[in-house]
């Protein structure tokens, strides 16, 4: 068997236009219309695994997208941040959501990441786990003294000294600072951290336990079930599908 014919519409040239929301603006040229003009029987829209992705096994797992698919920044953040919390002594469940907390920027998309990344774990996990990860991208801007959390300095440095949040991340991040659950999400922003470097992640394997115990894992696997969400982990499976 040749290298290509291993691969979805094998003998052919599989053209990429990429997702609008990861161009729009930047200047990025769109080759939407002209690798249109190109299609022809030897070329077609890439739809299925791309041969420059690791090929994910049959049951996707969550571990799985670590290692396959997240950026190794994003990998990196998370596995750090939930072995603060392990080191802390918090409960699985802080760890878990220190573990997801910013999954979305990991392979989908960045804008509201917050909201998006709750969204796709909310099948899956306790539900305050969720709601702990949709409101720390708001209380993060927001400093809580009686837990030792200040405005991260690197925010100064990302967004600029005058940066103001807009109204809908104040009005979340009041709601939830009333709410009973308050702490769960204050304590992802507590442990998260605010500053990259090139250190060697934490090993996934120390997490195993703990995701076992509380994620739960389709049988069928990770965007292969038919959870309300299993698009969005299909999505970051075959990022580069046309449709
Ligand atoms: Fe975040
Ligand atoms: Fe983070």
């Amino acid at each position: 068997m040749s290298e290509s014919s291993k691969w979805p519409q094998a003998g052919r040239e599989r053209m990429i236009v990429p997702a609008p929301v990861g161009i729009c603006g930047t200047g990025i040229a769109n080759p939407e219309e002209g690798l249109l003009r190109k299609l022809d029987g030897q070329h077609v829209m890439m739809m299925g695994d791309n041969p420059a992705l690791a090929r994910f096994p049959p049951r996707p797992t969550l571990l799985d997208f670590f290692k396959f698919r997240f950026q190794q920044v994003t990998a990196r953040h998370l596995l750090t941040s939930a072995s603060r919390a392990l080191d802390a002594g918090q409960s699985e469940k802080i760890v878990l959501a220190c573990l997801l907390h910013d999954i979305s920027n990991g392979t989908l998309i960045r804008s509201d990441h917050g909201y998006w990344g709750a969204q796709m774990i909310a099948p899956y996990v306790d539900e305050e786990i969720a709601w702990a990860v949709r409101y720390h991208q708001a209380l993060r801007y927001y400093p809580d003294e009686s837990v030792g959390y200040a405005y991260p300095e690197s925010y100064r440095r990302f967004f600029g000294a005058d940066y103001t949040p807009p109204d809908y991340i104040r009005r979340d991040a009041e709601y939830a600072r009333a709410h009973r659950w308050y702490m769960t999400s204050r304590l992802i922003t507590l442990y998260d951290i605010y500053f990259f470097d090139d250190s060697a992640p934490p090993d996934t394997e120390r997490f195993e336990d703990i995701i076992g115990r509380h994620f739960r894992q389709p049988a069928e696997g990770l965007g292969l079930d038919d959870s309300p969400t299993a698009h969005m982990w299909r999505t970051m499976i075959w990022p580069n599908n046309f449709l």
